[in-house]
């Protein structure tokens, strides 16, 4: 059974203070989560993630939004898997579409920053997705194909097992214009149909999540659906009512 998940991805958004102050507000948030088997978890800026960290209650996942595949050395800028878990953070969003679009990132280079994340005992958050002109061209399934053969060849079924998929088509990041549950069925469980080519009967361990313009109002019929394990969040997710009534969906 898959433990269903949500990850609140912050952006570039809250200074450590406007962190600190949301995870103090989540008390009862985990409370509510545990009792219903869900884990949830939010994703703070680099600068924020120790006064998230400070202030968590038990149970509340921190997440970073990126990590460098190296452990140390001479990467300006960069932060390694080893110093997240220094600082107490469990999870590290990868692959974003807006980290692939700005900043180059690849899904070979995925594959490295997930070995490194597993190495250190971290999950990684393995975002993939399409965009509209692929939607458009119907090359949805080859195209999210390609990107989990590339992250994940090479690793052991148990590893695999420990990495958490988050399906976000692109031209529903933002937009407020989210891909049907129709659409994030068909498309994760095809993500699952490469996972079971790849790894066997390990693929139903994998959790996958559905990630573009999730909302209170929304998530319900995500979570209906079989293959969805949970949500990755962006802008619904910055407001603590909003987070509050989003995990309240995934209960209903
Ligand atoms: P929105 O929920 O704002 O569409 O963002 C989704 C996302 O990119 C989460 O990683």
């Amino acid at each position: 059974m898959r433990k269903k998940l949500l990850i609140g991805n912050w952006k570039m958004n809250k200074l450590p203070n406007d962190g600190a102050k949301f995870a103090k507000e989540c008390s009862a948030l985990t409370l509510l989560a545990k009792e219903h088997d869900i884990e949830i978890g939010v994703a703070p800026t680099f600068i924020a993630l120790t006064a998230v960290v400070s202030n968590a209650p038990e149970g509340l996942i921190v997440s970073s939004q990126n990590v460098n595949e190296h452990d140390h050395g001479a990467y300006t800028g960069e932060v390694s898997a080893s110093m997240l878990r220094e600082i107490g953070v469990t999870h590290a969003i990868i692959g974003h579409s807006e980290r692939r679009e700005y900043e180059g990132e690849t899904s070979l280079r995925c594959h490295e920053k997930i070995v490194a994340l597993l190495k250190e005992g971290l999950v990684p958050v393995y975002c993939c997705g399409e965009s509209l002109a692929t939607f458009e061209a119907g090359e949805t399934s080859s195209f999210v194909a390609k990107q989990i053969r590339e992250a994940f060849t090479g690793l052991t079924a148990s590893e695999a097992s420990k990495v958490v998929i988050a399906y976000e088509p692109i031209w529903a990041i933002g937009t407020g214009k989210s891909a049907s549950a129709e659409i994030a069925e068909t498309t994760i469980k095809g993500i699952r149909d490469v996972l079971r080519s790849m790894f066997g009967e390990t693929a139903e361990e994998i959790r996958i999540l559905y990630g573009g313009s999730v909302k209170p109002n929304n998530i319900r019929a995500y979570m209906a659906c079989p293959d969805v394990d949970g949500a990755l969040v962006g802008g619904a997710s910055l407001e603590i009512d909003s987070y509050k009534a989003l995990l309240e969906g995934m209960i209903a």
